[in-house]
């Protein structure tokens, strides 16, 4: 039967009928054992668990108050919401955790020492290959919220993909979160499609943001679920806060910075497809492109689409976007489920081996668009670390991105805490992104663009156009005591800023 896009319902190969177990949260808790290892849905609170987690943090609780172990390790696309890291983090039920989160509770237990949770960093796009090859070990579950799930075992996965196909497919045994929030309409927005492992590997088929090359539904082997668990529960996804006159400073430099690129014919009048981060920032910067007269309409091969993306699509200023997660308010999600027909094949949702592929990225000749803890005069970038020790959230897509990109800027305020710290520093405290891979970086001041030039030459447009004025003379002083040799960097005052904030709360305080 050919699909219908119109009626995606009727598309169910008419196996609704479904023969599985219907079971509490608390139930599929009780399956899981000390130790054991779960590949869960989620990218964002987009998709995640919502049920099961706050289960499996009682049972945590019950068999530590009965003086026995239990902890888990927890494998998903990205971050999460509240009910699944956040519950599981205060239970002190994870043992460790990969490859992202931005949630307080389990970041202080990753940030604890020792460390109360083993937490890894990790390029998005490598976490499904590091399973598929075996570098994880055993999943002994998956657990994934879906939309649908047909007798023949094809589930309809619900606003992420993430690593759930590669989890559903490696897992043991597999627990459903059946989430009848979402509606059955998302069948089209999918495109599941997995690589082989090397050396049977092939070129992955997308050769612009809006091809298709895989299925709408994972298939999996149906006796391998050993339960449902029906939800009826909107994503975690909170509104953002308006945009500021900094964000819409930012956004504005990188809009016209990108018009500026096209008028000098460095972007093809068609225009190229953009990675935009997460965040407020990233927001105003989406923002300020859909206002820019001189920016032509564009396609998005990302890994998250936020509101603006939505808004961005509907005005006609987005063509088709391509990402790994649906992190949209409820409001906003509700406006696509009004309107599916119109959305149907202007978002397409990938797991993140194919959203983030550094392959597809460089292929496609991205333009990333992410957002820095630090950069340094020589250009490295920062993103996930504070004074070098405590994580933020994690690299997450970044890297796949940058490295790859055909364009990568950075953005960042000029200063965070009320101006006590410099985003621009003589070195960065951790680095995530080198100089070889960065090419622009916009604060509120400026647009550096640091493509083809010297590290001295790199910090001198640094200072001058996107450091805030209260630094440029203490990083002029800095580039003072530098001697001779290839990199703006002198050892014994790489880190006087940091120290100053350190010692004495204030960055403005650093001495040469
Ligand atoms: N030192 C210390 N703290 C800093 C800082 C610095 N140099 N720069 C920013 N901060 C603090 C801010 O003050 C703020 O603190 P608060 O939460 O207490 O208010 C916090 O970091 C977040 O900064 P904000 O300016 O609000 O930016 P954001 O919410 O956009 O987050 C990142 C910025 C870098 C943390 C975030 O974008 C991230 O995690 N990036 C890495 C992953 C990534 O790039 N993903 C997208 C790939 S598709």
């Amino acid at each position: 039967m050919a699909r219908d896009l119109k009626n995606p319902c009727l598309n169910f190969l008419n196996k609704n009928k479904m023969s599985y177990k219907y079971i509490t949260a608390e139930e599929a808790a009780s399956f899981i054992q000390n130790g054991q290892q779960i590949a869960m849905s989620g990218f964002t609170p987009a998709g995640a668990l919502k049920v099961i987690p706050k289960a499996l943090a009682a049972k945590a609780e019950a068999e530590h108050a009965a003086g026995r172990p239990f902890k888990v390790s927890l494998i998903s696309g990205a971050s999460t919401g509240d009910s699944c890291d956040g519950v599981l983090a205060r239970a002190k039920a994870i043992d460790f955790r990969t490859p992202y989160q931005s949630n307080a509770d389990l970041r202080a237990g990753a940030n604890a020492a020792p460390n109360e949770i083993n937490f890894v960093d990790m390029h998005l796009s490598m976490t499904p290959q590091f399973m598929n090859y075996g570098f994880m070990g055993k999943i002994d579950w998956a657990i994934v919220e879906a939309v649908d799930v047909s007798d023949n075992g094809e589930i309809l996965l619900s606003t992420s993909v993430g690593i759930s196909p590669t989890g559903l497919k490696l897992a043991d045994k597999i627990l459903i979160e059946l989430n009848e929030y979402h509606s059955k309409a998302l069948r089209g927005f999918h495109d599941i499609y997995e690589t082989a492992n090397p050396p049977m590997r092939r070129e992955i088929p997308i050769y612009s943001a809006g091809d298709r090359c895989g299925s709408e539904v994972v298939k999996v082997d149906p006796s391998k679920i050993v339960g449902i668990v029906r939800t009826n529960l909107a994503d975690e996804v909170k509104p953002f806060k308006p945009t500021d006159p900094i964000t819409q400073k930012i956004g504005e430099n990188v809009a016209d910075f990108l018009a500026s690129e096209m008028k000098a014919g460095r972007i093809p009048p068609e225009f190229l497809p953009i990675q935009s981060g997460v965040g407020n920032i990233a927001n105003a910067v989406l923002g300020a492109l859909g206002e820019n007269p001189d920016i032509p309409q564009f396609s998005m091969y990302s890994e998250v689409l936020q509101d603006s993306v939505i808004d961005l699509i509907a005005h006609g200023h987005i063509k088709t976007a391509s990402a790994t997660s649906l992190t949209v308010t409820p409001e906003k999600i509700q406006e696509i489920y009004a309107n599916p027909d119109f959305f149907r094949g202007k978002i397409i949702l990938r797991p993140q081996e194919i959203s983030n592929s550094p392959e597809v990225a460089r292929r496609i000749g991205i333009i990333s668009i992410n957002t820095a803890i630090e950069v340094d005069l020589e250009g490295n970038v920062n993103s996930s670390h504070i004074m070098g020790k405590n994580l933020m959230n994690g690299i997450g897509g970044s890297g796949d991105f940058t490295r790859n990109a055909y364009i990568s800027i950075y953005t960042t305020p000029s200063v965070a805490k009320n101006g006590a710290i410099s985003a621009i520093v003589p070195n960065v405290s951790h680095c995530d992104h080198t100089e070889h891979s960065v090419n622009i970086i916009a604060t509120e001041f400026g647009v550096a663009d640091l493509r083809c030039k010297t590290p001295m030459q790199r910090a001198e447009i640094l200072i001058e156009k996107c450091a805030h004025p209260d630094y440029k003379e203490l990083l002029r002083d800095y580039l003072k005591a530098v001697s001779c040799g290839h990199t703006p960097q002198t050892l014994a005052k790489a880190f006087a800023f940091h120290e100053a904030f350190v010692n004495e709360k204030d960055m403005r305080l650093a001495k040469f």
